[in-house]
């Protein structure tokens, strides 16, 4: 009796979330962030980041706030969904578009953003720009002024470049294992075929990359060779995770779970590729400590799963902070991506 009414209680509580609006929750667990944080891009592009938001305009984040809505697809998963409009539809809204305060009111306001992905802004926007008071250069900061800075924006929800576990993760939770309704029902992709170097470092632009490399180094180059390997391994091993999580969450054999039990069989091979090649220790583990993984690819298993998806997210973690890519060439030939020529 207990038991049973233990079990009921987080479903009547979920069903009261939802009538009174709380967040969506992605199928991996995320929320949707809040609202009276974001800062929107305008704010980023007035002053610091005017070449940043130039190039987020043509990239299909930018480009999804007008087109989605509209296009023939959109009308029809929506359809399906029975959803009325995407723009205020918490089904849609995680990963198209960015809600903000405007005048006291919840508004959307663009597609996915800069603080998308590098953390929602309000509590940083001010201290991750200010080099020690108005007047002084970015040139001209002290040592201990920049690690104070730094320190007090990562605290306040900055989301930096640098921390390659963080922004990938960023990644996966729109780009992989949508909810099996939306794909099932709706008809949306499963997720997409993203490869995270070739997506963060391929040509920016139309139809492109979201690549912005224009803030300490000029020109937009694309990241040296060694981060490159770096953001492969990391990119696989998300990939491995977030589709594991999405099998968790499978409850009928259709598209979404035959697509997510794909990728991971994909991303596994080429995980054990990445072994024979390069000796890291954290993927050994990995490899040796799931031997069977085919026998785990199944429905309503949620528990096992998440545990698999927690080893391979702490051995992520591990590597993203302890290696910096030397000496893995051996790896290269693995990774689809050739920098173009001109740029
Ligand atoms: C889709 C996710 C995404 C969006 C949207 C995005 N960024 Fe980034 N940004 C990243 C990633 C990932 C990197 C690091 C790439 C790397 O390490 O190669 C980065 C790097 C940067 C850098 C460092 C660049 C350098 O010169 O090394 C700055 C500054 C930055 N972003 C600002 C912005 C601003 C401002 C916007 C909004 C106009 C924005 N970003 C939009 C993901 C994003
Ligand atoms: C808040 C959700 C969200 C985040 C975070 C996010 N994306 Fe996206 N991304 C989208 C959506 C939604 C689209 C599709 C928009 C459309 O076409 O209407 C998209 C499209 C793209 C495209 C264009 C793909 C194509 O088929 O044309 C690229 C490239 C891309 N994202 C890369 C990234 C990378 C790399 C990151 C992480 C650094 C990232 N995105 C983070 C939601 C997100
Ligand atoms: C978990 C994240 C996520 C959610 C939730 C989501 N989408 Fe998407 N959607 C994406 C991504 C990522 C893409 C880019 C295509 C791809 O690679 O899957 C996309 C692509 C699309 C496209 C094709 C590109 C375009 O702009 O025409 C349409 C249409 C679309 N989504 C409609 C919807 C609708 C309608 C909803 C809500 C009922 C929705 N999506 C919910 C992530 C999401």
């Amino acid at each position: 009796m207990i038991e049973k009414m233990m079990l009921k209680w987080p479903v009547f509580l979920c069903t009261l979330f939802l009538f009174i609006g709380l967040p969506w929750v992605s199928s991996h667990g995320e929320e949707y962030p809040d609202p009276a944080k974001f800062s929107g891009p305008d704010a980023c592009g007035s002053e610091c980041h005017k070449e940043e938001v130039a190039i987020w305009k043509e990239t299909r984040h930018a480009l999804t706030f007008k087109e989605m809505e509209t296009s023939e697809k959109g009308k029809e998963i929506a359809g399906k969904m029975g959803v009325k409009r995407p723009k205020t539809a918490d089904e849609c809204a995680f990963c198209h578009f960015t809600r903000m305060m405007v005048d006291a009111k919840v508004q959307v306001t663009a597609g996915p953003t800069c603080e998308s992905c590098h953390g929602a802004g309000r509590d940083w926007i001010k201290t991750h720009g200010d080099y020690g008071g108005k007047e002084v250069k970015k040139a001209d900061e002290t040592p201990e002024h920049k690690a104070q800075r730094l320190e007090q924006s990562l605290k306040a929800g900055l989301i930096p470049p640098k921390d390659l576990y963080l922004w990938v993760r960023n990644c996966f939770s729109c780009h992989l294992g949508h909810d099996e309704k939306l794909v099932n029902v709706g008809g949306h992709s499963p997720g997409s075929n993203i490869e995270l170097v070739s997506w963060t470092q391929g040509k920016p632009g139309k139809a492109g990359t979201i690549r912005h490399n224009v803030f300490y180094t000029q020109g937009n180059p694309p990241a040296a060779v060694e981060r490159r390997r770096l953001i492969f391994i990391v990119g696989l091993m998300t990939e491995l995770e977030y589709g594991l999580r999405a099998i968790g969450k499978a409850t009928q054999k259709d598209t979404f779970a035959t697509k997510m039990a794909r990728r991971v069989k994909t991303a596994w091979d080429k995980l054990q590729m990445v072994d024979k090649a390069v000796a890291v220790p954290e993927i050994k583990a990995i490899i040796s400590g799931m031997p069977a993984i085919e026998k785990e690819l199944k429905l309503n298993h949620s528990e096992p799963l998440n545990r698999l998806a927690d080893l391979v997210r702490e051995a992520t973690k591990t590597i993203a902070k302890g290696y910096d890519g030397k000496g893995w060439e051996a790896m290269d030939s693995m990774i689809p991506y050739t920098p173009e020529q001109s740029s």
